[in-house]
């Protein structure tokens, strides 16, 4: 049993494999959380000590305890306007206007196997693999009830959060916010880590030391956007990659969203994470529930690299329930960044009988195949093939792709309309527009009410005649603006602070149809690059278009940031024409390759125009990708570099679970003369087994006979994880190698 409940104490401890996580019901109900880490054993009640501070005020039952507040009390679920001054999970009010809600316990259950989210993707269980809390809390004016759900994954260290508010009085209720968690440390100094960024250079990493006052990372956007990522981790000062205490949050949820991380007047640090509050207000009449989205929490006690990995696990085996998600997945070409929106029938087959001929197995067609899209100013709405471009519609190229041996993939923007398009003189009211003003465009695009069941039911049926009446195996879901104007015209006025929400429960409501529909077809989510990089999307689309920046050095920083909560299966990555288009670098078509490899690996450029020597290195590059996939794509990842310390080179290692083999994958952005050697720990490997190099793929200008020097070399485990490696000189622009080690004893 990984819950239990003491009686005496009023207990509750969950437990995992290497984790502990305890909360107790106090003398007046509240659920006060007592601790969250290492896997211990026992009560530990005593870390709650109520102390008097002053202006911390007091539940009336307490008036002659100064010492009890909620104020001071660590929390599970806080209420609001009722003596805790730090931020609150909850904003709700009455008809008559009083906002305030203390929350105190009614009941509990602990259950096998894992609940469910209603309306939202979350996590799911294999048999036996988690137990189910709920703790049910009431506020006793209102009659709010809140039902708090922890599942326990023993196995993967990983606990999920949910709330589900209840309206269980007479009279209707407005929530202002209603988040999903509250997680308090009550002592503990703490780094916040957090991914922030903006279109074409996501998930930067950045780690601040927590002082008095509010951090907050969010989202107003809509979506969960490329400025900030819903995933955030809470880090001792001293936790470094492979030591030290850190705790993980992620939401899953695509929409705005809102991270509070307070450091308190105790030395408490809390955590309120969820929905975006603000342009949020939803009514809840009486028996009726809101549901929050999951967060997913893990904790490790062997620093940042173990919290990325019971992450990468998570995600892979207990968020996506596509059978892609861990299916092998083909090598594409994307004809994007090759023609734009210049292209026809026979450009696109001649850029896909050279890259069959290279060994690429899916054709993707993006933006433009259909309506009027020329450009950026019209057609989207229209997902009807466009037969000037392509004569013989979609049937015509898809058959003469797949006579190539290759299968057919399709970008589609489903939530987006140009008014330049057929769907919007139709339907001009399914755009979020604000009544009277002149709608703000972003793309010079509108964005579809997907709140509305009318515009679900349109695309639904419009993408299912798409999907059964061609040979698709794969679709790119696009995103490219921000949501703003955000106004329903088929929510009344007073209902107006739902529309955001509403969007993305639309937005999962399609997806759900269409997965279940359609479960073969492999789906890759897309916004702009990653804007909308989050777990919410990962549990319909295995894979998630990384960022649009695809200069293989550029992406060296944002796959790093990426890798923290991602797995390297979710990350959509090609190899691009150089000169970048983004960025106007040269980057060797080899590194760009070794970058790409550690993604779901792709191309994306006009293979006709290469070199013969460079299709050679092409089809190397896919034999190696596929001589290695299983190593990359579900092995152990440990980062061998911090971007944040040094860019001068990138180097991670993946490692087979059964730490018999393993790939070190090593970039040097810029070669300087006589620096000092590159050393590097390896990690992961068996201390007592030795090692010996496979491969040592070099790709630079220096000395040719570097592979010849270092292959059929061997080592311990234990020298190369604690002496380490010390990697010859490399040259030239931006070099890079692949080392790949066996286990032989
Ligand atoms: C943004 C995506 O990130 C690109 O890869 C491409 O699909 C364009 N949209 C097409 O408009």
């Amino acid at each position: 049993m990984s819950i239990s409940f003491q009686e005496k104490e009023r207990i509750f401890t969950l437990q995992t494999h290497n984790t502990t996580y305890q909360m107790q019901i106090d003398p007046l109900g509240y659920l006060c959380h007592l601790y969250y880490g290492p896997r211990t054993a026992g009560s530990l009640g005593h870390l709650y000590r109520p102390a008097d501070f002053g202006f911390s005020p007091n539940p009336y039952a307490s008036r002659y305890a100064p010492q009890h507040s909620l104020d001071t009390m660590p929390q599970e679920y806080t209420g609001c306007n009722t003596g805790d001054f730090r931020v609150s999970c909850l904003a709700v009010s009455g008809e008559d206007g009083a906002c305030g809600a203390a929350l105190r316990y009614v009941s509990h259950a602990i259950l096998p196997g894992k609940y469910a989210v209603e309306g939202m993707p979350s996590a799911f269980a294999g048999d036996g693999e988690a137990e189910t809390l709920t703790v049910t809390l009431a506020d006793e004016v209102t009659g709010l009830e809140v039902e708090l759900y922890y599942g326990v994954f023993a196995e993967r260290d990983v606990i999920t959060r949910a709330a589900r508010l209840r309206n269980g009085g007479t009279a209707a209720l407005t929530l202002d916010k209603a988040a999903s968690l509250c997680l308090d440390f009550p002592f503990g100094d703490w780094d916040l880590i957090h991914f922030q960024g903006r279109h074409n250079m996501e998930r930067q990493l950045t780690r601040t030391a927590l002082t008095g006052g509010i951090q907050t990372v969010s989202s107003r956007r809509g979506a969960s956007s490329h400025q900030h990522n819903p995933f955030v981790i809470l880090a001792r000062r001293d936790a470094t990659e492979d030591y030290g205490d850190c705790c993980g949050l992620m939401l899953v949820y695509s929409g705005s969203h809102r991270t509070d991380v307070e450091r308190d007047q105790t030395g408490g640090t809390r955590v309120v994470m969820g929905i975006q509050d603000e342009l949020f207000r939803w009514t809840l009449a009486p028996g009726q529930s809101f549901q929050t989205p999951e967060v997913l929490l893990t904790f490790s006690h062997q620093g940042l690299g173990q919290l990325s990995r019971n992450y990468h696990r998570f995600l892979r085996e207990n968020l996506c329930r596509s059978p892609w998600a861990k299916r092998r997945r083909p090598v594409l070409i994307n004809n994007w960044e090759a023609t734009y929106f210049n292209f026809d029938t026979e450009k696109i087959v001649s850029i896909a009988r050279q890259a069959s001929a290279l060994g690429v197995e899916l054709l993707v067609l993006d933006d433009g195949w259909f309506g009027s899209r020329n450009d950026e100013n019209h057609g989207l709405g229209d997902w009807f093939v466009n037969e000037e471009k392509l004569p013989g519609g979609l049937d015509a190229l898809i058959s003469e792709v797949n006579g190539l041996g290759m299968q057919f993939g399709l970008w589609v923007e489903p939530e987006m309309v140009n008014e330049a398009s057929d769907l919007y003189r139709a339907h001009p009211d399914w755009a979020l527009t604000l009544p009277g003003r002149a709608p703000t465009m972003g793309r010079n695009q509108l964005v579809l009410d997907m709140g509305r069941a009318d515009v679900i039911e349109y695309l639904y049926q419009r993408l299912s005649d798409l999907l059964s009446a061609h040979n698709i195996a794969y679709i790119k879901w696009d995103m490219n603006r921000s949501l703003t104007d955000i106004y329903s015209r088929a929510l009344p006025p007073e209902r107006q602070g739902e529309a955001a929400h509403r969007y993305v429960l639309g937005v999962y409501a399609l997806l759900e149809r269409l997965t279940a529909r359609f479960p073969e077809v492999l789906l890759e989510g897309c916004a702009g690059g990653g804007g909308r990089f989050d777990a919410g999307m990962l549990a319909y689309c295995p894979q998630i278009w990384c960022s649009d920046d695809t200069d293989a050095v550029e992406r060296l920083a944002i796959q790093y940031g990426t890798s923290f909560g991602y797995p390297v299966s979710a990350m959509g990555a090609h190899v691009s024409a150089c000169p970048n288009h983004q960025t106007g670098r040269t980057v060797p078509l080899d590194t760009r390759a070794v970058v790409a490899m550690h993604g779901t690996f792709g191309y994306e450029l006009d293979l006709n125009l290469l070199t013969e020597a460079e299709k050679a290195a092409v089809r190397r590059q896919i034999q190696r990708f596929h001589r290695y996939y299983e190593l990359i794509q579900w092995g152990d990842y440990y980062r061998l570099s911090d971007f944040t310390q040094t860019s001068d080179y990138a180097a991670w290692q993946t490692v087979s679970p059964d730490r018999g083999e393993a790939l070190v994958s090593i970039v040097i952005p810029h070669v300087r003369a006589t620096t000092p050697l590159i050393h590097l720990c390896f990690r992961g490997l068996d201390e007592g087994g030795v090692y010996r190099v496979t491969e040592f793929a070099a790709f630079h200008s220096g000395d040719s006979g570097l592979a010849a020097q270092e292959e059929g070399k061997e080592y311990t485990g234990g020298a190369l994880m604690y002496g380490g490696f010390v990697l010859p000189r490399l040259y030239g622009d931006c070099p890079s190698v692949q080392i790949h080690l066996e286990k032989v004893q």
